[in-house]
This record gives structure tokens, sequence and C-alpha cells, in this order.
């Protein structure tokens, strides 16, 4: 079985499939070979910025695996930068922040910015894409959301706390609203350059949105998340709302918007999906690291995440989160060819 060109979008807007649609989080990466051949010579923000280099790395998924979308091979971070925050990738270790903001003044000095001009080779790079796609398979377009980019500015890097992000917001609430709402009008106006050079999905990845609790999630985050999804409602293409850990808040996801929430591995498929309502699509929501072990294990999991979606129209099969360096590139073909060939009970 191949992949069908709007598999994946008729899913989106919960209408009738002839297979579960799959693609991947991260589906572009380290674990495939002609990816590490391309990294060898440029670095990852050179691949982001050079449209013949984005584009195929963009493709080299959808020629190796069944997969039913593709992904625009950016970065969440390349905002930052014409924001006034450089930084830089540090191997190893991941993004490192030159001056991560740590005052009302820090905040008060970034920068708002014409995606047009400052990420006119993303949106080249779109551009390449579609024409090479040439409808083979939608494209999906992306950002980072408020939380999960300000932490990035704020901790400098990775966090597992959050510690440094959080004191701030409960510290300095109106600084945090201001800065959360300038993010969420960049990212807005971003998505909507991307929606105009072709992409036919968006995704708002919220990845540690997850450490807010529900009261927290909508007093600090959510009118600003709203505000995202009402600037790209209307345009015709589907919104994907995705974080991990957020078991405890998928209403309140699901309040601030997306025709389709994402759900991580904690929470069991149809577990997630009552919480977030029947009348939204659901992504998700398999385990990365069970592409690591055995192939039956692997395809186990793969059936309990169909079995528990049970038919439902409106279900796009993923992962909780990205595909790992270490994954075995066999594993992921196999995935997503039990995911096409899979018959309900
Ligand atoms: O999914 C795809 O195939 C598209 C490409 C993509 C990348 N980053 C390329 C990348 C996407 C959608 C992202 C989003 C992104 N970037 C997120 C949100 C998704 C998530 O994982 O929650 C975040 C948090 C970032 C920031 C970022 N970029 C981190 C924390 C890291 C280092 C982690 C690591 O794996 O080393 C990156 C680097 C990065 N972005 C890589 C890739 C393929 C690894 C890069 C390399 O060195 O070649």
């Amino acid at each position: 079985m191949t992949t069908h060109s709007d598999r994946f979008l008729r899913a989106c807007r919960r209408e009738p499939v002839d297979v579960t649609p799959v693609w991947f989080m991260r589906q572009a990466g380290r674990y495939m070979a002609e990816y590490r051949a391309i990294r060898q010579r440029y670095s990852l923000l050179d691949i982001c910025r050079t449209p013949d280099l984005a584009t195929e790395v963009t493709l080299q998924p959808v020629h190796r695996i069944e997969v039913d979308a593709a992904i625009l091979f950016s970065d969440l971070l390349l905002p930052l930068e014409p924001m006034g925050i450089p930084f830089d990738f540090v191997k190893g270790e991941g993004p490192a922040i030159e001056h991560p903001l740590r005052s009302e003044a820090d905040l008060a000095r970034v920068r708002t910015f014409e995606p047009r001009e400052a990420l006119a080779h993303v949106l080249q790079t779109i551009r390449q894409v579609r024409q090479a796609l040439d409808g083979r398979v939608p494209l999906i377009g992306f950002a980072g959301a408020p939380f999960t980019l300000a932490s990035y500015a704020i901790e400098g890097g990775h966090s597992n706390t959050f510690a440094h992000t959080k004191a701030l917001m409960y510290g300095e609430p109106a600084a945090w609203h201001r800065f959360a709402g300038q993010l969420a009008a960049i990212v807005a106006d971003y998505l909507v350059a991307q929606i105009e050079a072709g992409v036919q999905a968006v995704q708002i990845f919220d990845s540690w949105v997850g450490a807010l609790n529900a009261a927290d999630y909508r007093e600090f985050v959510l009118p600003h998340i709203r505000r995202i999804f009402e600037a790209v409602a209307g345009r015709g293409v589907p919104t994907i709302h995705f974080g991990t850990g957020t078991g405890a808040i998928l209403p309140e996801l699901r309040e601030a918007g997306g025709d389709v929430i994402g759900a991580d591995w904690r929470i069991p498929l149809d577990e997630a999906w009552q919480r977030i309502g029947f009348d939204r699509a659901i992504q998700g929501n398999l385990d990365p690291t069970l592409l690591l072990g055995p192939l039956d294990r692997l395809l186990a999991g793969a059936g309990e995440v169909l079995d528990r979606a049970g038919g439902r129209a409106g279900h796009i099969f993923n992962l909780g989160h990205g595909i790992l360096p270490m994954t075995p590139l066999e594993h992921v073909q196999a995935l997503a060819r039990y995911v096409h060939q899979y018959v309900p009970a």
C-alpha cells in the first residue's frame, strides 16, 4: 500500500479515509544516513537557511517511508534571531541562546520583524518543496508556541524545571503577558506567511507546555495561543496543536484551538480523545522509544493505538514526540507500512 495525496488532510477534517494517515515528527533527521551525509558538510542552521538543502532534506523521508505528509525542514528557534535573540546549536547539547532573557528590561528589547523579509528563505523552501512534491503528499508548516519559544529564550537552552520561565511568569505577570503577546503576534504572522507560500496544514509546537497545570495554562498561555489560531482560521488549512505531557490539560489545549490536537504516549489514545472531545481530530501517540526495541513489540504498540482509535474518523497516526537519532530506519518504514495495512478488529 502506498501513500495517498489527501488522506492526511481528510483526517484533519474528520472525513472518512481509506486507511489511517501517518507521518512522524522529526521524520527528517539524524536517524537517516542521507541526512547525516548532508550534515557532514553543513550545519543545521546552514541547511535551514539554504532552500535547496532544506528542500532536499524535507523530501528524504517522503522517498524512503510511506508517510502521508511532508513537514517543512526548519527549526522552531529560527524566529529568535530576527527578534534580536541570537543562538546556535552546540554539538551534543542542543540549542544555546547567547544572552538569555532574564529581566523585564531584557524582554522589552525584543523586536518584532517581517517574516517575509527576515525568514524569506523559509518561504522559498516552502515554494520549492511544493513544486518538488507535485501533489504527492501535502506539506505541513509549523512554528513554536509562545510558552515553548519563551522557555528557550529565557532558560537559554533546554530545561527540565522551566524555573526561570515560571519565575518570570509568576513574578512579572504584566511583562510575561506583553512578551507572550508579542510572540503570539509574530508566530501568527509567520504562519500566515507560510500558508501564503503554500503549506497545506500548520502545526503549533508547544512541546513543553505540559509543565503547567490547568489554572496556570488558562491564565498565562491560553489567551495567546487562541490569538494565533484565530489569525490562522479561515485560511483554508487545518491546524494541529501539539504538546507533550499534556494529559492533565488536554481540555484547555482544545479550548485554545486547533482542528487536530496532539497527544503523547503517557495517556491512552481513547482516553485522550475523550478528554479532548470527539468533535476534534487527534494526532498520536506511540512512544518514540518503542522504535528502538524489537519489531514485534513496536507493532503491537502501534496496533494498540489503532485499536483505541476504534476506526473513528479523525485519527492521524504519529509518535507522541519526535523520532530519536538512534532509531533504525527499517523500524520507521515497517511502522508506516503497518499503519497502512492495519485492518480494524
Ligand atoms: O519534524 C521534522 O522532520 C521537521 C524538522 C524539525 C526540526 N526541529 C529539525 C531539527 C522540527 C519540526 C523542529 C522543531 C523543534 N525544534 C522543536 C519542537 C519539536 C519538539 O521536538 O518538541 C524544538 C523544541 C526545537 C528546538 C531544537 N532543535 C532542539 C531542542 C534541538 C536539539 C535536540 C537534538 O535532537 O539535538 C534542535 C535541533 C534539531 N532541529 C535537529 C533537527 C533535525 C537535530 C539536529 C542536528 O544536529 O542535525
